[in-house]
């Protein structure tokens, strides 16, 4: 089978689907690897590295979609820069591993179905033990939350560590992480090896530990939080009046930040609003806020998406794709995402999507000309499939839906 790696399309992207790294092990599986040319060469992978790992090369997009068995892709497929629609060269039956958006961007979804694509969301991968080594979700928003602090430290006109010098003692930077989520432990963890004074909140009383194992202090809002944490481990969206209480609260702490990092994000939902205009204008002036959640709508109410904007002496930031901007290793990472899926799904050398199983049933949105996924039928307002012939019937279709439930 032929795997393919394209040029990645998105403006801005940097990152590689698969480095050579991935190759030798694919190729041990019965997997032909098949690279663009220079798809690999700003995350530093050159195309001779690629050959030198076994793989091959090949200069015309659409050539090298419409042979391939199988493609892996970091963003949804679009547009390339020679105005090829990435999806209309795939050939019928054809496996897309990638980030998908399969939570709002239906009409892709749609397309990919009605071309009887088999496609597999990167984002769908269920939070479980077993899947941790392919959750690209996760890998990226670590980088995410390195990167955060990374940026405030630089935009920041203050240090981050204290320092006792003849010249006088500098205190140290105080940093407030909304959200102790993936990106938001790594934010926490980064920003106090660089020496802040850091302190993170959740509405999930549970990571209160977590925060504090990294040497955050976890900030206490008396707000009931029962019940916002969903099976999967993602936080649930929480209602007008708890979002209300919890601004009052958390006026009082951002007052004090020099730097405020948030990750607050529901799957699919818009990011809720915890940092208010008003808040932002009661913080020390040069203080830096990075939100990231701006691709939703964003945490702060005056984050615009990508830009940098400067109201009343505060820096505001809502970079969307942090990760690439350390593609290196975030290709890396993510390379190590796919190739444990791909081995996961690849049996004898074919791929077998065994509905039965909790990982492939969670990230499988569409096969044979259906939507399968029931979460997306769900939202795209299809009636329920009929339960695949070979699954056992009723039972097991049930057993889908609740694991389904469980990863997102
Ligand atoms: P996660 O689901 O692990 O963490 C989000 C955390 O926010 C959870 O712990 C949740 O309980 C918390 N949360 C939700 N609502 C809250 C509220 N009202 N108040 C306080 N906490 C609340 O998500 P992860 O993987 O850490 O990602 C975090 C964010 O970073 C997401 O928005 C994701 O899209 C974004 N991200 C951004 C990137 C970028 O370059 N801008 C790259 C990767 C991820």
């Amino acid at each position: 089978m032929k795997v393919a790696v394209p040029k990645e399309s998105l403006a801005g992207e940097k990152r590689v689907a698969l480095i050579p790294d991935a190759c030798a092990k694919l190729q041990k599986a019965g997997l032909d690897i098949v690279v663009q040319s220079g798809a690999g060469v700003e995350s530093s992978h050159s195309d001779e590295a690629y050959q030198a790992a076994g793989a091959s090369i090949e200069s015309d997009a659409r050539a090298l979609l419409s042979g391939a068995d199988i493609v892996v892709k970091v963003n949804p497929p679009g547009t390339d820069s020679s105005g090829l629609n990435e999806i209309e060269p795939l050939k019928d039956g054809a496996v897309l591993i990638t980030f998908l958006d399969p939570l709002t961007e239906f009409d892709r979804i749609r397309k990919l179905a009605d071309q009887k694509i088999t496609a597999i969301s990167m984002e769908l991968v269920p939070r479980i033990t077993r899947a941790q080594s392919m959750h690209a979700l996760s890998s990226m928003a670590n980088i995410a939350g390195y990167k955060a602090v990374i940026l405030a430290a630089n935009h920041l006109p203050r240090m981050f560590p204290m320092m006792m010098t003849a010249a006088g003692t500098i205190s140290p930077a105080r940093v407030f992480v909304i959200g102790a989520g993936v990106a938001g432990l790594q934010a926490i963890a980064t920003a106090k090896r660089l020496g802040a004074v850091v302190s993170g909140y959740d509405v999930r009383p549970a990571v209160r530990e977590q925060v504090e194992s990294l040497g955050g202090k976890f900030v206490e809002m008396d707000l009931q939080t029962g019940g916002a944490e969903d099976k999967g481990g993602y936080a649930k969206e929480m209602g007008d009046e708890f979002l209300k209480k919890q601004r009052e609260f958390m006026k009082r702490v951002v007052a004090t930040q020099d730097v405020v990092i948030t990750t607050a994000a529901i799957p699919g939902k818009k990011s809720p609003v915890l940092v208010t205009a008003e808040m932002v204008e009661g913080m020390p002036t040069g203080s830096v806020i990075i939100d990231l959640a701006a691709e939703r709508g964003g945490n702060c109410e005056l984050t615009q998406c990508d830009k940098i904007v400067v109201e009343h002496g505060v820096t505001i930031m809502g970079p969307s794709n942090l990760p690439a901007s350390v593609p290196c290793h975030a290709s890396q990472m993510y390379s190590r995402n796919i190739q444990t899926l791909l081995l996961h799904l690849v049996k004898e050398g074919a791929i077998n999507l065994d509905r039965e199983d909790e990982i492939t049933a969670g990230c499988l949105v569409t096969t044979g000309g259906e939507v399968v996924h029931p979460r997306i039928r769900d939202l795209m307002q299809l009636p329920p499939l009929d339960p695949p012939a070979d699954s056992g019937g009723e039972q097991a279709e049930e057993g889908a839906v609740t694991k389904e439930g469980d990863a997102t």
